[in-house]
């Protein structure tokens, strides 16, 4: 169907009846010139009213540059034509199916029918989604990432193209938004009237790009340290921003320049948006930005240089009252707000300012109305107004319409606020300054696909769909700022041996470590014992190699475990297909600082070979290598488990074993103790008792002596009184008492002795015992000493990080003995 030029968006809507008429709503491309907004809470279908609207320009060959922060706008190049279930199928999410209880084909087959059913009612045939895939070329471009096709922010340093004096308003503008974004993106956030940062760097900016010097990041560290100017308006530089703060800022640079994750940003496809909105053959492009990658700093920071770029293309040209490319921005949260200022505000708000003339149309949407700069949209002539929810989302954008609007077309706030609430999905009210009236209308079914957000990994997918490569656009070949300058710019020579004096380009978002050169060459011929005097140094080569480190932490508060490993391995020698016995390959770890951050000059470099060339099968090898580590970690720390002891990680064995024989001392002794005061009060109470006896029979014994002296004498006296024949027998029965009471004497005493001697007796059986209790209780605890077992710790997965991954280059030095071309390390470790 052809409709005059004009876009196709969907159809008048009557809220009354709830229904579409059947005529077709139109909108006059040209309308957008003076650019558009679209508001409604989520789910209300902006996204998809916006890809309607980019199918209809490129239907109509408008080019279009889209900003995606959410992820959504890949869905823009799932066009199937034939409609086919097998088309859509690679696109299904699995687990929304799985939430439906369907397999993916079913779902597949289900939402086939679907998009068509859909296009059917809103009178689209398949030519028409064939037209649409075909109009324009597609590609998504990931920016810090080699997922989709990566973008270099290089060319955004250089001097512009323009003469600085004849453009000097706009060029200080460019200066300036390129210098917030770059504070930005290292955490420093600029007032350019105000901040030292913000005025030091726009002069070292003005003075290379007046001089039409390209300025890069090396030399802006450079220039920051040493300024190409001594003063600063009245001050001496180094009054006006001290030369150790100057330090400091270059440090803060640099850091970023050597972050191995900032490799990504410096290769890749140019920011020139000539290119990115035209092909070379002069076919319109749809370049998606997809930053749902990034983290906020970063997404700041290249929205801001992608607008300064999108700013300066378009001063350049004619200028043009009909709509000759988009600049669409998926959900503008956080990049045009009323109050703040980030550096994405003030170019997009001198881009919505002028590009009218310039017929480049700017379309935004949000889902927060509040957090629109209406000043900056006073020029806004086309509002697409969806559902909108809170009273304060809606009252804000009314006041904001109202502003806009100042009576121009009739705006009546009473009757604009029923109807917004009234909205349903996909019906917008469009506000439109060209047209005498607003329009309610549903919004077409979508031709794409809308699948919802896509992720990072599908993007090669989704580029591949469309056939979009990366050479797509010209790349600039690495940073020519970075230290490898030097052997960059060196002519590629290849000798037969294939090795080059032109470094491979080692692949985006991939490490590159140099292990240095540390063996000299005639320490090599000495070790490997060639004759100097027939050896014949040919220069330094690098192989490669892959170096993977990581350290894993294994954290065990139970056992007051907290213990750092490092595990490294350099596999020099890759099976092509990417797998890697990581085993064969470990090396003690490296001290990263003891890397060289490029080459020796005038090396040589061995071919980078698969997998080492290929940044997907580095990254399986990445992901493999932290599984590797993961089941194969585990700290075996000796343990006993009786003594609850663990050994310190690093202990050898027999370190552990006198640490449990301390233990198991210790514990013996504590046992020990308890056992001699049990049996000290045993013992006590035998020896209070033998005491008692032994006092106790030596008053029997003196008894018994006395008894016998009386006896004696009592006998004396009888035989006296015998011969003297006075009271005999009285005499005789006196003796025979005394001699019983001597008798029992003696008993006593030998009772007592008897008694004693089974004390003492008994004393020394408690000793006995109490020797062979304590025997017996060193000797199990030497047992338990000695049962050592081995506890393993396995580390979590998150304690295990890789901090060095990437190509690594080995020096070798090439020597020629005889007819014979050998390679001899020129690193050793541990030099
Ligand atoms: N024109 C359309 N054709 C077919 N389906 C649509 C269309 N517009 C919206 N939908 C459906 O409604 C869903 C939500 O719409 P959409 O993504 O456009 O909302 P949104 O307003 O952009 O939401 P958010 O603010 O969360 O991004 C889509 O995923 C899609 O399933
Ligand atoms: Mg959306």
């Amino acid at each position: 169907m052809d409709y005059g030029g004009k876009f196709y968006l969907g159809r008048p809507y009557d809220l009354k009846k709830g229904k579409t008429e059947t005529k077709p709503l139109l909108y006059d491309p040209d309308d957008l010139t003076t650019h558009g907004v679209v508001v409604g809470m989520t789910g209300s279908g902006k996204t998809g009213l916006c890809i309607d609207f980019l199918e209809e320009a490129a239907l109509n060959g408008i080019p279009a540059i889209l900003i995606d922060p959410k992820g959504d706008m890949a869905n823009l190049l799932l066009h199937f034509p034939n409609l086919a279930p097998n088309d859509f199928q690679p696109w299904i999410d699995p687990d929304e199916a799985r939430r439906d209880g369907q397999t993916i084909e079913e779902k597949s087959e289900k939402i086939a029918k679907l998009w068509e059913g859909g296009l059917k009612e809103w009178g689209i045939g398949t030519e028409r989604i064939e037209a649409v895939r075909n109009a324009v070329e597609y590609a998504v471009y990931t920016p810090g990432s080699d997922a989709g096709i990566p973008v270099s922010i290089l060319s955004s340093l250089k001097a512009p193209q323009t003469s600085w004096e004849e453009n000097k308003e706009a060029s200080r503008e460019r200066v300036s938004s390129t210098v917030t974004a770059l504070l930005g993106l290292v955490g420093i956030e600029s007032d350019p009237v105000q901040s030292r940062e913000h005025i030091l760097l726009s002069n070292i900016f003005e003075t290379s790009w007046k001089a039409a010097r390209d300025m890069d990041l090396t030399e802006l560290i450079h220039q920051i340290q040493s300024p190409p100017f001594d003063k600063l308006g009245a001050f001496e530089i180094d009054q006006f921003f001290a030369e150790n703060d100057r330090f400091e800022l270059a440090m803060t640079f640099n850091n970023l320049l050597a972050s191995p994750s900032f490799e990504a940003w410096i290769h890749g496809a140019h920011l020139d948006v000539g290119q990115l909105l035209w092909a070379a053959d002069g076919k319109p492009r749809h370049s998606v930005f997809y930053l749902a990658h990034l983290p906020e700093s970063e997404r700041m920071f290249f929205t801001t240089l992608l607008l300064t770029e999108v700013e300066s293309w378009m001063r350049a040209q004619p200028g043009s009252s009909t709509l000759r490319a988009i600049l669409y921005f998926d959900e503008v949260f956080g990049y045009m707000p009323p109050v703040a200022n980030p550096p994405s505000k003030p170019p997009l708000l001198r881009l919505l300012k002028t590009a009218r003339a310039f017929g480049l149309g700017v379309l935004l949407t949000t889902q927060n109305p509040v957090d629109l700069d209406y000043k900056a949209l006073s020029n806004a002539g086309t509002w697409f107004v969806g559902k909108l929810q809170t009273e304060q989302d809606k009252s804000r954008l009314l006041d904001g319409l109202e502003s806009v609007d100042s009576g121009k077309s009739g705006f009546k706030r009473s009757g604009v606020d029923k109807l917004i609430s009234s909205l349903d999905k996909r019906v917008f009210l469009l506000h439109n300054v060209h047209e005498q009236e607003q329009q309610v209308f549903k919004t077409r079914w979508a031709m794409a696909y809308l699948r919802g957000p896509i992720t990072r990994t599908q993007l090669q997918d989704v580029n591949e769909l469309v056939g979009a490569h990366k050479p797509h656009i010209s790349t600039i070949a690495g940073d020519a700022s970075k230290a490898d300058v030097k052997v960059d710019r060196a002519e590629s020579i290849e000798d037969s041996a294939g090795t080059s004096t032109r470094r491979p380009r080692v692949p985006t978002g991939i490490s590159e470590y140099f292990l240095p050169n540390t063996i000299t060459s005639s320490q090599a011929l000495k070790e490997s014992m060639q004759d100097p005097a027939k050896s014949e140094i040919l220069g330094l080569m690098y192989k490669p190699g892959l170096l993977v480190q990581a350290d894993v932490r294994y954290l065990d508060r139970k056992i007051n475990l907290d213990h750092v490993d490092s595990l490294a391995v350099m596999a020099e020698d890759v099976d092509p297909k990417g797998f890697i016995r990581w085993d064969d390959w470990t090396i003690s770890p490296l001290d990263p600082g003891s890397l060289d951050s490029s080459p020796s000059p005038d090396a040589q470099f061995a071919p980078l070979e698969a997998p080492l060339n290929d940044a997907k099968s580095l990254k399986v090898l990445e992901k493999d290598f932290q599984d590797y580590v993961f089941h194969g970690a585990g700290m075996r720390i000796p343990s006993n488990p009786t003594l609850k002891i663990f050994a310190t990680p690093g202990t050898s064995e027999a370190e552990f074993q006198d640490h449990c024989r301390e233990a198991a001392g210790e514990a013996a002794d504590i046992e020990v103790g308890k056992l001699e005061k049990k049996y000290k009060t045993k013992i006590k109470r035998i020896e209070d008792r033998l005491t008692k006896e032994q006092r106790e029979l030596a008053e029997d014994q003196a008894e018994l002596g006395s008894r016998k002296m009386e006896e004696v004498a009592t006998l004396a006296e009888n035989v006296f009184g015998l011969f003297s024949g006075s009271r005999s027998t009285r005499r005789i029965s006196t003796s025979m008492t005394k001699r019983r009471m001597t008798s029992k004497a003696k008993s006593d005493v030998e009772e007592s002795q008897e008694v004693i001697e089974d004390f003492t007796q008994e004393l020394d059986d408690l000793r006995a015992e109490l020797t062979q209790e304590i025997d017996e209780i060193h000797e199990r605890w030497e047992q338990v000493a000695s049962e050592v077992e081995e506890t393993v710790i396995a580390p979590f997965k998150k304690n295990i990080r890789v901090d060095l991954f990437g190509v690594a280059w080995t020096p070798y030095w090439r020597v020629k003995v005889g007819n014979k071309d050998l390679e001899l390390p020129g690193y050793g470790e541990g030099e």
